[in-house]
């Protein structure tokens, strides 16, 4: 959802999600690849994204911007992109000669979230260090599991919901933007969001993600955005859990808000994920993910906040997530369960032809 909210922004750099059907390199994708060659072409995204977030700044820092339609990301106009060149070249070359090849000096480690790093010993003092180790927890994963599944209704309520539509508000920037979701059980997704471009879309059909834009032009999507899909997708998400994330332990208890959680740790693909579920109420609170980028780790984290029982069910209506610094909140005003949804919306759309004589970004699938 948060990359959705992303593509919306960045619409008019349509390059952010460049179909990626047979994998293919960046530079074969891409126009004019000069530290990433060798790197699969999926993997530009997250790394573009990494550098936004490690440094603060929106992609127009180091690329040249159009009002309307494609930006040209392919030109070396900025210092700023000429200087990103040498700062990855600088990052690989730490990382290889002084820590063993280790990814540990990221463009975080001297940006913190600025463009310019600081030179003096920072004034704040870290509060954080003082804190006091948690205790170590006490409780199994399958306790802690099947506690959410007794808090948010238990098995046989989940069971009797077959699909939701949720009508929905971001809140934050970008304020006031509706947004429709629509769920068939067990996994099928569609997110439709109405901005003053048209109608974006976002799907997921139980395997692979997709979005169109008002343009009609339809991607795949992939890394952050196809992860964020597959976990806003599952309509009884404390029954498949489990399957959504392997290998969960159970870590050290932590606070979340005012109350103590117990954190559970596993993974899914190459992205370690930490679910932290409220001791008292047994509600997950909070879900941290790290997603893996060729400069770095990216930290996403999602609370779930405003819980309310729903036919049968307890759902949370207030959902923050924080990119790297940056928070959006999704409000639910309502949510409806077992009302018709037509299931062929759900598969990835063929292109529509657009309506300017511009050829299509993507290739238009046969029908
Ligand atoms: C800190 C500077 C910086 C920021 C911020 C940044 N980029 Fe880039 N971008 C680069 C550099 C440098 C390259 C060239 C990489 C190479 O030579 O392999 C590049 C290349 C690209 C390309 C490939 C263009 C081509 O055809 O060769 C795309 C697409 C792209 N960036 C998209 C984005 C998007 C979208 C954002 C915002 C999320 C963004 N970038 C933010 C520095 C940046
Ligand atoms: C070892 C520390 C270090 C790392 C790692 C590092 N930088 Fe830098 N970077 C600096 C310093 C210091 C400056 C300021 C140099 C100056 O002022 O002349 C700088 C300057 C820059 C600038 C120019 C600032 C401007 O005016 O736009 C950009 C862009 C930049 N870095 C991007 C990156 C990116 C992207 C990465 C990760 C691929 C990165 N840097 C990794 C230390 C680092």
């Amino acid at each position: 959802m948060r990359a959705f909210v992303f593509f919306v922004l960045a619409f008019g750099c349509p390059t952010l999600a460049t179909a990626t059907e047979p994998p293919k390199k960046a530079e074969q994708q891409f126009k004019n690849i000069q530290s990433f060659k060798g790197m699969p072409a999926h993997d530009i995204d997250p790394a573009m994204e990494f550098m936004s977030r490690a440094l603060g700044v929106g992609c127009e820092h180091c690329h040249v911007s159009v009002a309307d339609g494609q930006w040209p990301m392919e030109k070396d106009d900025k210092q700023a992109k000429r200087t990103t060149r040498k700062m990855i070249a600088m990052q690989q070359r730490i990382n290889r000669d002084f820590f063993g090849g280790h990814q540990e000096v990221t463009c975080a480690t001297c940006h913190a979230g600025r463009v310019e790093p600081l030179a003096t010993p920072p004034m704040a003092r870290h509060e954080e260090a003082a804190k006091a180790a948690p205790a170590p927890a006490s409780v199994r994963v399958d306790e802690v599991l099947q506690k959410f599944v007794t808090a948010t209704g238990g098995k046989p309520a989940w069971d009797k919901l077959k699909t939701r539509v949720s009508q929905t508000t971001f809140v934050g920037p970008p304020t006031g933007i509706p947004l429709e979701v629509t769920q068939l059980a067990p996994d099928r997704w569609l997110a439709r969001m109405i901005s003053k471009h048209g109608s974006f879309e976002q799907g997921f059909d139980g395997k692979s993600g997709w979005q169109r834009s008002p343009r009609g032009d339809v991607h795949d999507l992939g890394g952050s955005d196809l992860a964020d899909a597959r976990r806003d997708a599952p309509l009884a998400l404390p029954l498949v859990l489990p399957s959504l994330v392997s290998e969960l332990k159970v870590i050290a208890d932590a606070l979340v808000g005012k109350g103590n959680a117990h954190v559970l740790e596993g993974t899914s693909g190459d992205v370690v994920e930490r679910l932290y579920f409220d001791d008292k109420s047994g509600l997950l609170v909070r879900w941290s993910t790290r997603l893996h980028t060729p400069l770095g780790d990216l930290p996403e984290e999602t609370s779930f906040e405003d819980y309310r029982k729903v036919d049968g069910v307890m759902l949370p209506f207030t959902v923050v997530r924080n990119i790297a610094g940056e928070a959006q909140t999704i409000k639910y005003q309502s949510i409806k369960h077992n009302v018709p949804v037509d299931e062929a919306q759900f598969a990835r759309p063929a292109a529509t032809p657009t309506p300017t004589p511009k050829p299509a970004a993507t290739p238009t699938p046969a029908r």
